[in-house]
């Protein structure tokens, strides 16, 4: 969602720095972005509509001066992407401005009453009413007191930023969306996730929600809802970085795809030693729990269904669960233990659903990828999946990482698999990348496709439609390939790209894979099975176990992916009007 940064420094000239902290969160949305400088009791603002780089070339966000800032970029919930709508917004006296993540539900309540009274709103957005709501509050109350009112009379969820032309400070006030504050030596800085100043500071302290704060350039203060001063711990959080930038590489989501094999290797080690105890108490849990319950969204929840095909396996009993629909299909008591599984760890959906399973008194414990992520710090128990900063909107390695975790605690109950060898056969993998480009080439100039699989590759197949749609904005379908003669048969034509995922000599999908040739589909094949290695429409995974294919077939359905999307000149990494942060509803 959108992602919201702030700094206040004892240097004059923050422009550099909040840019670049601006730009490690522009994964969050990119629809429009802006800052907000104080430069000597005036509020600068500059704002429009673009990507930060675009913005920063027609703009010019160096020129503005000061040492007190914030910085939005968007991803649109309410109102167009227009220039009004960007954040900041602006009080009528430009006394105020502020940036929000999250949704003000009774904003157009609040509006209706500030109208009446006299305040002109330039833009269509539910924000711009919280620069109204403290202009008209602080006309007779103190800020301390404006902010308790907010948080009792505003519904809905926020993480805030709000400068006041006439101090050095800056406002912060959160529900639900996630807002932290890095504390530097010589500055803090406020934003929406670790990631944004991770380059900068280890330490950090998490608002929680109805909490608001505070921050001078070396002091912080936070209070709960009733205005009580909090004492907030610092924690020191360590974040898996990998070389910085693009490199040689055109897209992020092929360096994060090359990036598997260390990732890999470092989850492993890392279960192995620092992280042997948490997940020798998991796998206790499980044992120990009559209810085991996966929640997750996107491709989290891909790498869940096959954790529960891997744990069926061998006969543990697991249901996996969208986290939207967690409420209603989901029975869970004191009993229960769910399991979150989450990249960013912020996912509304999935929060909502361990909320509702706390209610239930059921055990939450979650497999994340970014440290002290509201996920986590909500679970009793906690993995992290050491994939490290994922830029790329598509989820890759964060995907790897959390089927090989799933794998590894469906070992400890015995599923047979080697994973010492997986990180050089994703190398192996990488090597048919001209292949791969080829065959994408083909599938690039259709308008749909269908992905079939069977058991272990029914959620690969799944993962696999989601990557090509969300990155090359050609329909695909994935899907289990029993189910294709009820229905989606009807669909295939001459010329019609099938992919078909076939593990071993699975004979049914095998079947499915003529059924679907015979009516003129262009098949590819993505197997195991050395009987169809030479043919040319034949990606080939060097493994005899089915739980590592599954998981290099989506390795090769990853780069299938990229390749057709960059054959269609698509952005790659900021894929149309999605983000990878998702903190709504
Ligand atoms: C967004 C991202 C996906 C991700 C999904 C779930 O849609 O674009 O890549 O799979 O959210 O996110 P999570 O952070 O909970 O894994």
């Amino acid at each position: 969602m959108c992602g919201i940064f702030g700094c206040l420094s004892n240097n004059d000239n923050i422009a550099l720095l909040m840019l670049k902290g601006l730009k490690r969160l522009e994964y969050r949305g990119y629809d429009s972005c802006g800052m907000a400088f104080l430069d000597n009791h005036v509020i600068n603002v500059k704002k429009d509509v673009g990507e930060i780089d675009r913005v920063n070339d027609k703009v010019n966000f160096l020129e503005l001066k000061g040492h007190l800032g914030i910085a939005h970029t968007r991803w649109s919930t309410t109102g167009k992407v227009t220039k009004q709508n960007s954040h900041p917004h602006q009080s009528c006296d430009g006394n105020i401005s502020i940036v929000h993540n999250g949704i003000i539900e009774n904003y157009e309540e609040i509006k209706q009453v500030l109208t009446v009274i006299g305040h002109k709103f330039v833009s269509n957005t539910d924000s711009e009413v919280i620069a109204h709501y403290f202009e008209e509050k602080l006309k007779n109350k103190s800020i301390n007191e404006a902010c308790i009112d907010f948080i009792k009379e505003i519904k809905g969820t926020f993480a805030i930023l709000l400068l006041k032309q006439d101090e050095d400070k800056i406002y912060a006030l959160k529900r639900d969306s996630p807002l932290a504050v890095g504390i530097c030596k010589d500055k803090n800085i406020l934003a929406s996730d670790i990631h944004a100043f991770s380059n900068l500071t280890n330490k950090a302290i998490f608002f929680d929600n109805d909490e608001f704060g505070i921050i001078t350039k070396d002091s912080y203060e936070l209070f709960n809802k009733d205005g009580k001063a909090i004492e907030k711990l610092i924690k020191s959080f360590e974040w898996k970085e990998e070389e910085t930038g693009k490199k040689k590489y055109k897209h992020f989501m092929m360096k994060e795809i090359e990036e598997e094999p260390k990732v890999v290797d470092r989850l492993l080690r890392s279960l192995d030693y620092e992280q042997k105890n948490d997940f020798g108490k998991l796998i206790e849990l499980i044992k120990k729990s009559k209810k085991i319950i996966f929640a997750a969204c996107g491709t989290s929840y891909h790498a869940s269904l096959l954790g529960a095909y891997y744990l069926h396996k061998i006969g543990v009993e697991v249901q996996t669960l969208i986290a939207s629909e967690f409420k209603h299909y989901a029975n869970v008591d004191k009993d229960t233990l769910v399991i979150a599984i989450s990249q960013s760890g912020e996912t509304m959906d999935v929060i909502d659903a361990l909320n509702y399973a706390k209610e239930k008194n059921a055990k939450i414990v979650s497999l994340v990828n970014v440290p002290y992520s509201t996920i986590q710090r909500m679970s009793e128990l906690s993995l992290n999946i050491l994939a490290g900063q994922e830029i790329s909107v598509a989820s890759t390695k964060a995907f790897v990482n959390q089927t090989v975790l799933l794998l590894r605690i469906a070992q400890e109950f015995g599923y047979g698999v080697n994973l010492k060898n997986l990180s050089a056969k994703l190398k192996n993998l990488f090597q048919q990348k001209e292949k791969i480009r080829k065959i994408a080439k083909k599938i690039s100039q259709s308008n749909d496709a269908y992905i079939i699989g069977r058991g272990l590759t029914y959620p690969v197949a799944r993962e696999i439609a989601l990557k090509i749609k969300e990155i090359s904005y050609i329909h695909a379908e994935g899907m289990m390939g029993g189910e294709l003669k009820h229905g989606t048969l009807a669909l295939i034509d001459d010329g019609t790209p099938v992919i078909s995922l076939i593990s071993n000599s699975d004979e049914d999908i095998i079947s499915n894979t003529r059924e679907v040739e015979a009516r003129g589909a262009d098949i590819t094949i993505i197997t195991n099975n050395p009987t169809f290695k030479e043919q040319e429409n034949v990606i080939y995974v060097n493994t005899g176990n089915d739980g590592k294919f599954g998981l290099l077939a989506a390795t090769a359905g990853q780069l299938l992916a990229y390749h057709i999307a960059d054959v269609l000149g698509r952005p790659i990494d900021k894929p149309k009007n999605l983000s990878k942060s998702i903190s709504v509803r």
